[in-house]
């Protein structure tokens, strides 16, 4: 097939370089933004008084009928194109003849790749939106229905003072929301429109930029026709998004695989999100959660691709950007997937309570409790909590814990001791206490819930 270039070539393309120039096997999953570009631009171009109508209305006939065939399977991509728009613009030719031949003007591939990105990308962005607020919900739901399960809290991966485990999972309702503020902010830079910039310098035609980013859904247009066309910071924004994204679910997942070991026993996993073993018949493995867990790397990898791409390129266009896309498209199906399947396997885990709490009485996680006592009774912090520290010895030595040591032990060390330490100490009133704002005590993790609430509802 001749290429639509082929005017000042007098040798056909090479077949490897033929194949290895076409990216039509993955940018033909942008046909809809595409010939929803081309729509416009073809609306715009009889507006201007730059296309008759009769050509107009064939067009506009023509990518409606396209984009009817591709959708119902009618039409197949040709694999031997270039790429989607040469496509397209080929069938178009192919069923309308001549006016498919005008669509072209006063336009370039350049600016059209670059308005059909956005409009992809604006379109993925909305339905990770919706898989985030998904996952939100899911999580407040757990951190709700466990407010009351006391958990050991760690530091450095030891036990480290009580907590609720609703403050926990309330954490990353926190995380994800801002994940969630990230995108929309990433969504509103990104969307202005490319174009009319046209291959690098606008045009002398009479066009109207303002009328096709109105119509294709932008908020305005971009300002400079050689940035218009050389822009990838928003695939590069969207993918730290979703580089930060697939960092708090594989940190939650490296929490889910812990918990749900034998070592914790903190939580079970639903069977439906777990995975048995070939040879070990005891075994269910937390798969979905050590999945989401790699797939980070993944992810990582596909904004490293893109930062590496565009990072010696000249302006404007250059060829190297259509890599872009492969690494776009590879992070856009990896986040959903991860968030289709994180989503429901939270809403179906089980806490296992009693293990928390068991956990919880072990480890003396109550130790910075007993200097707070102290200090309630006018001891200098630091005094206290050295005091504190020769208890938990004494624990150890005497393998007990601090709720067990009789009061004599404690006057023994000092004097500001008394009897209501045992009260003071207890690991539910250790977590309850700490009202604090933000922290874990049940009236604070009421304020966080109705936040995340609020922020849900302002979301919809
Ligand atoms: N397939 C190309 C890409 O994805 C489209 C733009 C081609 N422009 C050009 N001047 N060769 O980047």
């Amino acid at each position: 097939m001749d290429k639509m270039w082929a005017g000042r070539f007098l040798k056909a393309l090479d077949k490897e370089a033929d194949d290895f120039n076409s990216s039509i096997h993955f940018d033909c999953r942008m046909y809809r933004q595409d010939i929803r570009g081309s729509l416009a631009h073809a609306k715009m171009l009889e507006k201007c008084g730059i296309l008759s109508t009769e050509d107009a209305a064939l067009i506009q006939k023509g990518l409606n009928e396209i984009l009817q065939d591709l959708d119902n399977g009618a039409l197949q991509f040709d694999m031997d194109a270039e790429d989607i728009h040469m496509f397209i613009e080929a069938e178009l030719t192919k069923r309308i003849g001549d006016a498919g031949k005008r669509l072209h003007t006063a336009r370039s591939r350049n600016d059209q790749v670059a308005v059909d990105i956005r409009m992809y990308l604006r379109d993925e962005a909305a339905e990770i939106r919706s898989l985030l607020l998904a996952l939100i919900g899911a999580v407040l739901e757990k951190a709700e229905q466990y407010s009351g399960a006391i958990m050991p809290g760690y530091t450095h991966l030891q036990r480290a003072q009580p907590i609720y485990f609703g403050q926990q999972l309330l954490a990353y309702c926190m995380m994800f929301l801002r994940d969630l503020g990230r995108l929309e902010d990433a969504v509103k830079r990104m969307n202005f429109s490319p174009l009319g910039s046209c291959a690098l310098a606008g045009t002398s035609y009479p066009i109207d930029r303002a009328y096709t980013a109105s119509l294709l859904g932008f908020d305005g247009v971009t300002m400079n026709s050689i940035d218009g066309v050389s822009d990838r910071d928003f695939c590069a924004e969207l993918l730290s998004v979703f580089s930060i994204v697939m960092m708090h679910l594989s940190r939650f997942s490296e929490e889910i695989i812990l918990w749900s070991s034998f070592e914790f026993r903190f939580i079970e996993l639903d069977d439906s999100f777990t995975t048995g073993s070939s040879i070990m018949p005891q075994k269910k493995n937390p798969d979905m959660a050590e999945l989401v867990r790699g797939k980070t790397g993944r992810v990582y990898g596909d904004l490293t691709a893109l930062l590496t791409a565009l990072k010696g390129l000249p302006l404007a266009y250059n060829k190297d950007m259509q890599e872009d896309k492969e690494a776009v498209f590879d992070a856009v199906d990896t986040v959903k997937k991860c968030l289709k399947v994180f989503a429901p396997m939270i809403a179906t885990m089980k806490a296992l309570p009693a293990n928390m709490k068991k956990a919880a009485q072990t480890g003396f996680i109550n130790a910075t409790d007993v200097a707070d006592y102290l200090v309630g009774n006018g001891m200098p912090f630091r005094a206290a909590y050295k005091i504190s520290g020769q208890l938990v010895a004494e624990c150890i030595e005497k393998d007990t814990v601090l709720e067990a040591l009789p009061l004599e032990t404690y006057l023994s060390f000092s004097e500001l001791f008394g009897p209501d330490v045992y009260g003071f100490i207890n690991i539910e009133a250790c977590a309850e206490k700490r009202n604090s704002a933000g922290g874990t005590g049940k009236e604070s993790m009421k304020t966080q819930i109705e936040y995340v609430k609020n922020c849900l509802a302002d979301e919809k």
